[in-house]
């Protein structure tokens, strides 16, 4: 029996924050913002919302769409690098208001990759018989650790939350295979002391080597190859570096999900807010082979070929 996601959510803040609006408060540029990075706006939490907000929000939506009840999940995965507080974590916090009483619970942090290691930690308990449903949610509320006087960093990051519940699905389907990894001897080029800190050039060059080897090394573990891909999942970090993964990987733009023109970036939940949108505009459909790929602080990166469906 394979594991997969059998539901899925997103939330998002009210609040657009378009490239116009940071013209007014920093020496910056709608020209520059879209040219360099493909954002056009992004949406900022209020400051009664924190990360565990977000999180409940999409969670309810991940579980409603996977029709089970909150007291069916043994397992809450939260990949988050801005938790309310460093304890209790996030994923606690959502056990307690969710009511989901019989599932255990715990915080990853790897950045904006968290999505992938949270799935493919769900993967082991499922394929190994312990647990049959758990909540992997990517949530971050970035803009309380973004220094809004820098400009280097404040007009590439958004807030937001996308949950799955992973769980048991049909012969086939899936999670196929994953690539994770890390490297440490990065880990200077992108942290958090009081705010953010980023070598914009140095991350650059890293996502554009990493997003298209790791996919590949991801897909050679199943046995397919680029050309099986029905649609393509990367981090929503920059146009850019997303461009160059696909024309890595020889995907027609088409076939590649683009939703960081309206998030920004939006780490963990970059992905699964990505996946929520496609569903929507009816671009996935069951049995399609579709690749994930994160990349982010640590350094770390992810990816994972899953074949779509229940
Ligand atoms: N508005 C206007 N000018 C800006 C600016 C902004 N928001 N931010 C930086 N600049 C300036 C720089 O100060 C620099 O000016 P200088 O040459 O006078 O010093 C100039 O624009 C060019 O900067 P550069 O770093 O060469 O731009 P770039 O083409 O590398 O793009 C990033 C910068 C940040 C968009 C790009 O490096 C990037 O996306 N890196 C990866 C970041 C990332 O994905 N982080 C998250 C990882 S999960």
């Amino acid at each position: 029996m394979g594991a997969g996601i059998v539901g899925i959510g997103k939330y998002v803040p009210e609040r657009v924050v378009t490239n116009a609006d940071l013209e007014k408060v920093m020496d910056t540029s709608d020209e520059w913002i879209r040219t360099r990075t493909g954002i056009e706006e992004r949406r900022i939490a209020d400051d009664d919302t924190n990360t565990s907000d977000l999180a409940y929000r999409a969670a309810l939506e991940a579980i409603k769409n996977a029709n089970i009840s909150p007291e069916e999940i043994d397992l809450i995965l939260v990949a988050t690098v801005t938790p309310d507080r460093p304890f209790p974590s996030v994923s606690c916090m959502l056990q307690e208001r969710l009511g989901a009483t019989k599932a255990a619970a715990m915080d990853i942090s790897a950045a904006c990759a968290g999505f992938m290691y949270g799935l493919v930690t769900a993967k082991q308990f499922i394929e190994g018989g312990a647990y049959k449903y758990i909540l992997v949610v990517g949530v971050e509320k970035l803009s309380k650790v973004t220094n809004w006087e820098d400009r280097n960093t404040a007009v590439l990051f958004g807030d937001g939350a996308g949950a799955a519940i992973v769980g048991p699905v049909s012969e086939g389907r899936g999670i196929l295979s994953f690539d994770l990894g890390a490297d440490g001897t990065g880990g200077k080029h992108l942290y958090q002391d009081e705010y953010i800190i980023m070598n914009g050039r140095e991350v650059f060059k890293f996502a554009v080597r990493q997003m298209g080897e790791s996919s590949l090394r991801a897909l050679e573990k199943s046995g397919l190859t680029k050309e099986d891909i029905d649609f393509l999942f990367p981090h929503q970090a920059n146009i850019r570096i997303m461009e160059s993964a696909r024309q890595r990987l020889d995907v027609p733009e088409e076939k590649m999900s683009k939703t960081v023109n309206k998030y920004g970036n939006t780490s963990a939940a970059s992905i699964p807010i990505s996946i929520v949108d496609e569903l929507e505009a009816g671009k996935i459909k069951d049995d399609d082979i579709i690749v994930m790929v994160g990349f982010g602080g640590g350094l770390t990166w992810g990816a994972i070929v899953m074949r779509w469906g229940r």
